[in-house]
């Protein structure tokens, strides 16, 4: 499926609950946010028809996400289901990673493809600082190093000015397991300034320690995510450099938020609700019909340094990221 612009939208990321067992300091206010009431969240069912219909649209890759997902009762079976789902190529989890290790088998052989997981720090005491709960990175650890060799897992570090000195320590866990090690630029988004946007100075330090770190040539993931690998390193290190160089022209996603707008833009307000349809007794052309037409309208750009914009004022644990 196309948009306006001719870009090909085949990636879809479903935000399955907006509640968090983290507070992440750039996800979150302090005291969280007024939840959804459980009516308000679409039921798994009313995704899978989502799903249903984007599938037969062409929308082939599908990213699972929350707020954390997992703490959503009955995910794997999502998971399982989305994946039989016709048409529907690949499914992914993005993930804290605390409530992964128990469910590590299921979700395998649920057949997920691929996991990544958030992680900002190696340093306990920071960890808890950024998340302001009492779990620890080495909890975190302990859920990547199950994943690693298992399936596709990347680690998700958001750049924070306080983590500038955990950017070697966390490269260096591509060195030690089999996975990917993404640096994140952080995004103002929910009402938020951009913390840091400092990924320009990333590669050099991590040339510091692997000189011959080079662009890796081929796509990787159905992300935004820019590669780089050398072979000292077992996995890659990734670049998400969402505000300050655009990936816009070549974006190929929407995102479902847990109550059920369907968001052509990470960054805009903007969004069809498709609640009234999936309650509303809509026949399924409808739906499609409204899908096709949130991603015919989808933005040509996002807004973060536009002032002119409405910004967004969701939280991302609303949107999914
Ligand atoms: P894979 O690499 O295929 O796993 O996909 P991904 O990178 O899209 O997945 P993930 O959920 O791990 O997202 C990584 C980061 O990219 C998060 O910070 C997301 O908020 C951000 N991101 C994902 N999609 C978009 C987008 O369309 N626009 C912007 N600006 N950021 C996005
Ligand atoms: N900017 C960039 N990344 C963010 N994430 C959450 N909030 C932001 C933000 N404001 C990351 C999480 C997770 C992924 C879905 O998005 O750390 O890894
Ligand atoms: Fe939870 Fe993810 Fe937001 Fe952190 S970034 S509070 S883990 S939804």
């Amino acid at each position: 499926m196309r948009d306006a612009l001719g870009r090909e939208i085949n990636y879809l990321r479903l935000s399955i609950t907006d509640r968090c067992n983290l507070r992440c300091r750039y996800c979150m206010p302090a005291g969280g946010i007024p939840l959804s009431a459980h009516s308000a969240l679409l039921r798994y069912e009313e995704l899978l028809r989502v799903a249903r219909a984007a599938a037969a649209l062409g929308i082939d890759r599908f990213k699972v996400t929350g707020g954390e997902p997992l703490v959503r009762r009955g995910c794997t079976d999502f998971i399982r289901a989305l994946k039989a789902v016709s048409g529907v190529r690949q499914v992914t989890l993005t993930t804290n990673g605390l409530l992964l290790p128990p469910l590590l088998d299921e979700l395998c052989q649920a057949g997920l493809d691929s996991v990544n997981i958030s992680l900002d720090t190696l340093d306990n005491a920071q960890y808890q600082r950024i998340t302001r709960r009492m779990h620890t990175a080495d909890d975190v650890l302990a859920a990547v190093r199950q994943c690693a060799g298992r399936l596709p897992t990347r680690i998700n570090a958001v750049l924070l000015p306080e983590t500038a000195d955990q950017l070697i320590s966390l490269a260096r866990l591509a060195e030690q397991l089999p996975v990917d090690v993404r640096f994140i630029e952080h995004m103002p988004i929910g009402g938020r300034k951009a913390l840091s946007a400092a990924s320009s100075s990333v590669l050099d330090r991590l040339r510091t320690v692997w000189p011959t770190l080079a662009p890796f040539g081929e796509r990787r993931g159905n992300g935004p995510a820019r590669y780089y690998s050398t072979p000292a390193l077992q996995g890659y290190i990734g670049l998400i450099q969402a505000v300050s160089h655009s990936f816009c022209a070549d974006c190929n996603r929407v995102r479902l938020t847990s109550t059920g707008i369907l968001k052509p833009c990470l960054c805009y307000p903007q969004g069809t609700d498709l609640k009234p349809l999936l309650r509303g007794g809509a026949a399924e052309n409808a739906l499609s019909t409204a899908i096709e037409q949130a991603v015919w309208a989808k933005p040509a750009a996002h807004c973060f340094t536009r002032t002119q914009y409405p910004a967004e004022q969701r939280s991302m644990n609303q949107i999914g990221g």
